[in-house]
Order: C-alpha cells, then sequence, then structure tokens
C-alpha cells in the first residue's frame, strides 16, 4: 500500500493475528528501517527495540501483558524501549548531530539538552517516551506499508517487562507492538469515533 491516505485509514489495531502466517525477517527489517526516519530530539534517536519471536520468550511476555492472546499469536511483538539517559553527552549518537552542526554547535546543543532533561526525572521520562511514542507510531505505519497488521499494547506491567528482558535501568519500556496478519476467521470491531478539528482544536 503506497498512498499515505489509505495507510492511514486502513491501520488498525488488529486484536486476532493468524498464528499460521509468519512474518519474514527481510519484512521485519524493511518496517523497521523504514520507522527509523522518524524524528527524534537532536536525532538521538534514544530507542532500542526487543523482537520477541521465540515461543520460549512469548512464553514470558504473555503473563506481562495480562495474558493477553495475542501476544501468543503475533508471529512478532515488538518491545519498544526508550532511553531516559539518551540525551548524556557522552551518547555516540550525538556523533550523527555533528555530522551536520560541527563540534562548537553540538556542545550547545549538548548543554542544552541538558537543560531540557536532565532536571528532573518527569523530563528523563518525557524524553524517553515521547521519541519512543514517535518510533512506535511510525513502525505501524511502515507496517501498513509493508502490508503487515499491527497492534499498540501497553495493558503490560512495564517494570516486570523491564526485568524479565533484562533492559538498562535507563531503558524505560514505552509500548508493545504485536505484528502479523489478521485473523480473517475473526471480525475486526468497527472503528471507534475519532473527535475532529472542531472537537479538540482551538484557535488562539
Ligand atoms: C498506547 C496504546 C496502548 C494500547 N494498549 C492496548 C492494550 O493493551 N490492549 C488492547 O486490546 N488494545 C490496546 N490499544 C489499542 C486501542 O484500543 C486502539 O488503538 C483504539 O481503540 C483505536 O482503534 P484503532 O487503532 O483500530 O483505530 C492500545 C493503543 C495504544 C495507542
Amino acid at each position: 500500500m503506497t498512498n499515505l491516505k489509505e495507510i492511514y485509514e486502513n491501520r488498525r489495531a488488529v486484536n486476532f493475528f493468524d498464528k499460521d502466517k509468519k512474518l519474514d525477517n527481510n519484512t521485519l527489517e524493511n518496517i523497521i528501517n523504514l520507522a527509523v526516519l522518524a524524528p527524534s530530539a537532536f536525532n538521538l534517536q534514544p530507542w532500542k527495540i526487543i523482537a520477541v519471536k521465540s515461543e520460549e520468550a512469548k512464553k514470558r511476555l504473555h503473563p506481562l501483558a495480562f495474558n493477553q492472546p495475542k501476544i501468543l499469536e503475533a508471529p512478532v511483538t515488538l518491545i519498544i524501549a526508550g532511553d531516559k539517559a539518551g540525551y548524556l553527552p557522552d551518547k555516540e549518537a550525538w556523533s550523527t548531530f555533528a555530522a551536520q552542526a560541527g563540534k562548537e554547535g553540538t556542545e550547545g546543543a549538548k548543554q542544552f539538552a541538558q537543560i531540557l532533561y536532565d532536571t528532573t526525572e518527569e523530563r528523563k521520562i518525557k524524553f524517553a517516551e515521547s521519541n519512543g511514542g514517535l518510533l512506535g507510531m511510525s513502525i505501524m505505519y511502515a507496517a501498513q506499508y509493508y502490508g503487515v497488521d499491527s497492534h499498540p499494547i501497553n495493558g503490560i506491567d512495564f517494570d516486570g517487562i523491564q526485568k524479565e528482558f533484562k533492559l538498562d535501568e535507563n531503558q524505560n519500556v514505552v509500548m508493545l507492538i504485536a505484528l502479523g496478519y489478521f485473523d480473517k476467521s475473526h471480525e475486526l470491531y468497527p472503528r471507534l469515533k475519532r473527535y475532529n478539528y472542531s472537537e479538540i482544536v482551538s484557535e488562539i
């Protein structure tokens, strides 16, 4: 599907995945490599992904997602993690920013990032989760482009997943995204109402 409007209109949180349809690795790589064009603060890309593919790993994740069946049914579930410390001056990703901004510009940006994010725990979490959330959305639309269905999941034990999958203490679990193919033997519930411009926008 190449039309962006259609991609938006057709993406759904698909509750039932066809257990017999695998997601080939090449398609998964294509999805991720397209999705990483998502924007991030200072282009720091403070995210990591664990692709839960094996039956053994799915069984460990399942109870940590309140036994939602899609964890076992989807061929792959991604754990999206955002790095609360991803703005610190020693992070390698600053090199991607420096390639354009130069040494002096990058030093200034590093200081600015410290002011923006280093002051409170809440700001660190905001940094990790806003960037990680954008990656998550980008993955779901990239998946749709490659004809793959998705489901975002936050009905989870965030800390439990962080521990069970041995994520660094700064790597906050942002969300899970199940990927695969809709099981057409089920009916997808109708699209729920969205609030439109006049309902959510106030002009000033
Ligand atoms: C951050 C986030 C967390 C969600 N968590 C769950 C979940 O744990 N279980 C579930 O069944 N649906 C979950 N959903 C799916 C939403 O219910 C769904 O996206 C919404 O009803 C709109 O439906 P649509 O995506 O098909 O348009 C989640 C969606 C988002 C964005």
